[in-house]
């Protein structure tokens, strides 16, 4: 175990700095890939500099990304959706030929191992990062994946004021706002990446979920009322016609309009019937090491977004 090294895969955007900073405080040997001449930088708690390696890498050139990963043991990609099957696959192609071990793709939402999650279009390059990997596995015995599901951002999407908007006091309630769905923190999601790299054995080749708390928009929002009193504008919309109407815009001659259509697709998995978004049946936390939230640490959350 003392000579296992990670790489992080794009550890400067909205989840990689927390999984980066579990790597750093567990002590893990980490190396973080990042693109030749990115604007992003890579932010390095105080302390952790000896553990860490950030290396630029040319993502259209196979013998950039071998190098940087022969001495990894595991891989974590925290890519975003632009490319990322072709930036993926580029990442296995290399991993494979590094004798990497463990392949943690980029998935860390809904659950797309669900069949009608599947056949949404916005999951298309999950999916094929995921048949693609399991390809290999199978022709491969020591080289394996597995695939990171945790619902919701709750921290991140409590700010952006997607799940409910506590600083307007406004919120779209899908489907009635009281169907119960899994939220959990990114510094959570670093814990059980950690928990994985310790658990080789049992994340083998598996879906792997987890989350901090199954909770309802509805309770969210009496959370926030307890707390200030305030009273709340909400809309009731249906999971079904947000999703049809996604279908309409990714047809649009807009790009931003295409790009807005990932928040249907988005509230789609997380919230309608069957899309298996609450995920209390079948969550690892306790291989992991993940605690669920108290419902006190919720509220303290809830009060900290609404200052
Ligand atoms: N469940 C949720 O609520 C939720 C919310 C947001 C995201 N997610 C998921 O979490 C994962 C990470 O998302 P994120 O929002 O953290 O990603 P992101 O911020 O969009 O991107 C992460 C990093 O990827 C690299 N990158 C971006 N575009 C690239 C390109 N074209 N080529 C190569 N590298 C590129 C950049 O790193 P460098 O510049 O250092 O190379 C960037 O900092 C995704 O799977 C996403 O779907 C889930």
């Amino acid at each position: 175990m003392s000579s296992l090294r990670v790489a992080l895969v794009g550890a400067t955007g909205n989840l990689g700095p927390s999984i980066l900073q579990a790597l750093l405080a567990a002590s893990l040997e980490t190396t973080v890939l990042t693109r030749v001449g990115s604007a992003h930088k890579v932010s390095v708690p105080p302390g952790s500099e000896k553990f860490l390696k950030v290396q630029e890498v040319d993502y259209s050139s196979h013998e950039s990304l071998v190098s940087a990963l022969e001495p990894i043991s595991v891989v974590v990609s925290t890519l975003g959706f632009e490319n990322l099957f072709t930036i993926q696959k580029k990442l296995i192609d290399a991993s494979l030929e590094a004798n990497v071990t463990r392949f943690i793709p980029s998935e860390f939402g809904n659950d797309s191992a669900n069949p009608l999650v599947r056949k949404l279009p916005l999951y298309a390059d999950k999916i094929k990062t995921q048949d693609y990997l399991q390809e290999k596995a199978a022709q491969n015995p020591e080289f394996s994946y597995t695939f990171a599901y945790n619902n919701s951002f709750l921290d991140w999407q409590l700010q952006i004021g997607f799940m409910v908007n506590l600083k307007d006091h406004s919120a779209t309630l899908y489907d009635g706002g009281d169907v119960p769905f899994s939220a959990t923190r990114l510094a959570t999601i670093g814990q059980a990446i950690v928990g994985m790299v310790r658990n080789l054995e049992a994340t083998k080749n598996k879906n792997i979920y987890f989350h901090d708390i199954a909770i309802t928009q509805n309770q969210l929002i009496d959370i926030s009322k307890r707390i200030d009193g305030k009273e709340w504008s909400t809309t009731v919309v249906s999971t079904a016609e947000v999703e049809q109407k996604s279908y309409n815009m990714l047809k649009s001659s807009d790009p931003s309009e295409v790009a807005n259509s990932a928040l249907g697709f988005i509230a789609r998995a997380c919230w309608g019937a069957g899309h298996g978004g609450d995920f209390s049946d079948k969550i690892s936390n306790k291989l992991l090491g993940i605690p669920e939230m108290s419902t006190e640490d919720l509220e303290n959350l809830i009060r900290e977004t609404m200052a």
